[in-house]
């Protein structure tokens, strides 16, 4: 217990549970405890002097805005990712920031989900070990993190309310692994708890989930802070382990928190441990130096990032890079070129340092004749002026650059995007563009996915930048020009149509209540297992130079135990530096049970000079096999696919390998089946003895035939009919329960 515990009113110590204002903790004076500031996060720090909100309205200091985290979950790096958090935490302290509210590590669920842009991916493994980077680096600059939003937080629509209905096995394999791995690795300072309910609970009032399974299962040493305003009852969140309610309700919680220990009905112990919890992560996070942040150097990283953010997803005949110091002349189209869309609307939105655009970028870059149409409005109004110039502009260039995107308005925290399109006029600009000058780059910017039909296939080069932070147009030029590497792999699958997406039927639910009917099949999950076609699978992503993969290994020290070390060989074989992500995939070929065909359980960036070799060794521990089943993760003895490629369909290199162990006995009960029997290793012999006592008849029964017929009923049925035929009067109940009585011992 902290030590100031003791010495508070229980007045003082309901109203430390509560936010001051609207981004303060409360202080005691008595006791010298201080406020605390929590800010948004996660990809600059909004630290707002003087009017806050949550939603982007209102001015915030600058601060270096960084890529946001659909393009961080694209580099698939965490010493990126870290090297970001670090300098995150310098602006924090340097603004006086004790908390930074982030990163996001919910899944992208459906293409739809308007905040998509602050997620990092459709993966779990992937978005966890990128959230626990990001959380080192602001952490070990004393600032704390605020993990968020816990849990099952995966639309935007009716998010305040919203119902999810998800059961335990999907909600252990998918919606929580990444918060789960970002916990046990990296105890950030906070959790924050999602709007949404979760089967039925608020998710501020989840005893199981910021309790039972947070604290209990996870060990958080850290606080619970609620999303700002996701507090219904204060006084039902604490007692479920919610330990600061944000922002300030004035004196409403903090009275309502009273009123409810001095009639009984809170147990004063609770509270106690919640301010505990917050005294000992504001020690933790609490006083900082005055350091100035570099925001030259920040604004390199963030550059440096928004490359290795960046997706290539086609270069047909090597179009790209581009020569800077060739003749001939460029055509740089559509007004995201010279209007960014950099970063996305809502909490999330700060006010940048500086501002790079690519139009002025290239300029910079390169002596060859550059000309510029803006190509379509933002507001996504025709404008047939503006179409025939940039046609025009394209079909006298040696080569067009196209920057298209999905304006502010289309996407955003707050409401979901209905559809996966473009602005219509953008379509039309990139067909006649092509139609012009077949020499012809797209550059992509937007936060989720978009439907690339009538771009990819017909355009020999696509970038997709996603929202490329403050920096995201010099990245871009250096990519055009080859000065970077394109170094992105896709963190979520881009499909062919919204009707091919995985929760497409139950999103985004109705009446509040929305239903998780796909369960585990989100993302390539869903796509792999279903073995439909895809624009571009999970994983996906080109470079400037080429790599080799050879020598895979899988060594399992020990067969009954679920632990594999998995080596290869990477080498450069092309004549650039670049680096490749390797990506494992495993599949359970004889699981008892419904898995997806394969699941992403290690990757790694390697970067290698050209001609540079390198082993990668990747470990796969027990989770890697599991599935959950019961209460528990179980890992089923039987055959599994270590499969290792470049992308979630592109495995070229597999190996098969063998577990053997311990099969997990289920308990059996009245309802189990004959089969469930048969496969009990205790309840197998004490069922077979008893029909080995009734002769040939009951012998017959455990024919390969009969039991084809016989084996998924319920052996009380079996034994109820056996007893009709029996020469003596048998009591059904008095033998199943002996039998049940004996094959537990
Ligand atoms: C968002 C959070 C954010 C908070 C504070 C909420 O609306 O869901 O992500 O941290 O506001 O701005």
């Amino acid at each position: 217990m902290h030590p100031h515990v003791a010495q508070l009113t229980l007045e003082e110590k309901a109203s430390l549970v509560s936010g001051d204002s609207f981004w303060k903790t409360r202080s005691v004076d008595r006791l010298g405890i201080t406020a605390r500031t929590l800010t948004d996060g996660p990809h600059g720090v909004r630290y707002q002097k003087a009017t806050g909100d949550h939603l982007g309205v209102f001015a915030s200091e600058p601060a270096t805005s960084f890529p946001t985290a659909s393009a961080t979950g694209s580099t698939w790096d965490p010493a990126l990712l870290h090297e970001m958090g670090r300098a995150l935490g310098t602006e924090s302290k340097a603004l006086g920031v004790n908390v930074l509210l982030g990163p996001g590590v919910n899944m992208k669920r459906s293409p739809l989900c308007g905040r998509n842009f602050e997620y990092f991916a459709e993966d779990p493994l992937l978005a966890g070990v990128l959230g626990a980077a990001w959380i080192d680096g602001i952490q070990e600059q004393g600032v704390g993190a605020s993990l968020k939003h816990y849990a099952a937080n995966n639309q935007e629509t009716d998010r305040m309310r919203v119902n999810a209905q998800v059961d335990e096995r999907t909600l252990r394999e998918i919606y929580l692994p990444a918060f789960e791995h970002v916990v046990k690795a990296s105890q950030p300072a906070t959790v924050m708890c999602a709007y949404n309910k979760v089967n039925g609970t608020f998710a501020s009032e989840h005893h199981w989930l910021l309790t039972d399974v947070l604290r209990g299962e996870w060990g958080f040493a850290g606080y619970v802070v609620s999303d700002w305003g996701a507090v219904v009852n204060p006084v039902r969140a604490l007692a479920a382990g919610l330990d600061l309610e944000m922002p300030s309700t004035g004196e409403r919680s903090p009275a309502a928190l009273v009123a409810a220990v001095r009639a009984g009905e809170l147990d004063e112990s609770l509270l106690d441990a919640a301010v505990s919890r917050l005294l000992t992560v504001h020690d933790r996070f609490g006083e900082q130096d005055e350091e100035q942040p570099d925001f030259d150097a920040h604004h390199d990283l963030a550059k440096r990032i928004a490359a290795a953010s960046t997706v290539m997803l086609a270069n047909d005949g090597g179009l790209l890079p581009l020569d800077a110091a060739a003749g001939g002349s460029i055509a740089v189209i559509g007004e995201f070129a010279r209007s960014p869309r950099y970063q996305g609307a809502g909490s999330s939105h700060i006010k940048p340092t500086r501002l790079d655009d690519a139009l002025t970028a290239i300029l910079a870059t390169t002596d060859r004749e550059i000309v510029f149409a803006p190509g379509f409005r933002l507001d996504g109004s025709e404008d047939n002026e503006l179409l025939q110039e940039a046609t025009q502009a394209a079909a006298t260039a040696d080569v067009a650059v196209l920057f298209l995107g999905l304006p502010d308005a289309e996407e955003s925290e707050g409401f979901d995007r209905t559809h996966l399109r473009l602005p219509e006029a953008q379509y039309r600009l990139v067909s006649e563009v092509l139609w012009s000058n077949p020499n012809t780059v797209v550059v992509l910017s937007n936060g989720g996915v978009v439907d690339l039909t009538g771009i990819a296939g017909h355009t020999p080069a696509i970038l997709e930048s996603w929202l490329g932070g403050q920096a995201g147009g010099s990245a871009i030029a250096e990519i055009l020009f080859g000065i970077a590497e394109p170094g992105g792999r896709l963190a979520e699958t881009i499909p062919l149509a919204l009707t091919d997406t995985p929760a497409h039927v139950n999103w985004p639910g109705d009446h509040g209540q929305v239903a998780y009917g796909e369960r585990l099949y989100i993302g390539y999950r869903w796509y792999d297992t279903t073995r439909r076609d895809v624009a571009f699978p999970f994983g996906y992503g080109l470079g400037y130079t080429t790599f080799n993969y050879s020598d895979l290994r899988v060594q399992v020290p020990d067969i009954t135990r679920p632990h594999a070390i998995v080596t290869l060989t990477v080498e450069n074989t092309g004549t650039r530096a670049g680096a490749d992500v390797v990506q494992l995939y495993v599949s359970d070929t004889e699981a008892s049970v419904d898995r997806p065909l394969r699941e992403l359980k290690g990757f790694q960036k390697v970067h290698l000079q050209p001609g540079e070799r390198r082993e990668v060794v990747l470990e796969l521990d027990e989770r890697a096999f599991a599935f959950w089943s019961e209460g528990a993760w179980t890992v089923e003895p039987g055959e599994f696919i270590v499969a290792i490629g470049k992308n979630s369909r592109d495995l070229a290199h597999q190996v098969a390998i063998t577990l053997n162990t311990a099969k997990r006995a289920p308990v059996l009960d009245e309802e189990s089946t004959v089969h469930e029997w048969l496969d009990h290793p205790v309840g197998s012999p004490v069922l077979q003895g008893l029909i080995g006592q009734m002769g040939p008849e009951g012998q017959a029964m455990l024919g390969e035939e009969m039991l084809k017929m016989l084996g998924s009923m319920p052996l009380r049925t079996m034994l109820n009919f056996g007893a009709q035929n029996a020469p003596e009067p048998i009591d059904v109940d008095e033998v199943l329960a002996a039998l049940l009585q004996q094959s537990r011992v």
